[in-house]
């Protein structure tokens, strides 16, 4: 979603604002040529209602497509909600070639860039909460920010001027922040849905609830 007549929230490919992750994606640029190996934009529909907030790019998945949750173990399950209750046209085939649109929904990053085991540190979050606020500001038709997991929640929240000593985390949890809803849920990860803590008809809920409020 790099529209630039709205100004372009995306960092820039070489972005250089946390040395860790600029480092380590130079460390991917050496070792991994084949993969996309820079901050991952917004994926979807410019005039999205619901904008999906993931955590950051997975090595193998998102930062070698470049497509948020794209050839991720998270996007299965990702994508499959949104095909179920309306929101993509259901062509996901984790490739950035497949098809795929997503309807009245967009999907980001806390983080943008690939972190080391996943982990981005809270200095990284911080310095890319400018890009989720201008990714947020960018969208007209926004209503619901639905975030995967308490790092999304809590990076979303702040963006929208919420505490989360009171705004807190929850599965299910459904705050009214800045005129927006801040919907969230377990993060959609191979570990949460290996033990179970996020189950698939859990994940739907969430969806069903999100589709709910967009209207
Ligand atoms: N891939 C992403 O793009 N984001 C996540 O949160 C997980 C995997």
């Amino acid at each position: 979603m790099s529209d630039t007549s709205r100004g372009d929230p995306s960092p820039p490919y070489y972005c250089q604002r946390c040395p860790r992750l600029f480092t380590f994606l130079n460390e991917c640029r050496d070792n991994l040529p084949g993969h996309f190996n820079g901050p991952v934009e917004t994926f979807g529909d410019a005039d999205a209602e619901l904008l999906i907030v993931g955590l950051a790019p997975g090595v193998n998945g998102a930062n070698r497509t470049g497509r948020p949750f794209t050839g991720d173990y998270a996007g299965d399950l990702l994508y499959k909600a949104l095909a179920a209750h309306g929101f993509s046209n259901d062509n996901y085939d984790k490739r950035i070639d497949d098809g795929l649109a997503l309807r009245r929904a967009a999907i980001t990053n806390a983080v943008r860039c690939v972190p080391p085991q996943n982990k981005p540190i809270a200095a990284e979050i911080n310095t890319c909460r400018e890009f989720l606020k201008s990714q947020i500001a960018s969208m007209p038709k926004l209503k619901v920010l639905l975030c995967l997991g308490k790092i999304s929640h809590d990076s979303t929240v702040r963006a929208l001027g919420g505490k989360v000593s009171r705004d807190k985390f929850g599965h299910g949890s459904e705050y009214a922040l800045g005129g927006y809803t801040v919907l969230s849920s377990y993060h959609c990860s191979r570990y949460n849905t290996n033990t179970r803590r996020l189950t698939e008809a859990m994940f739907f809920d969430v969806f069903a609830r999100a589709e709910e409020l967009v209207g």
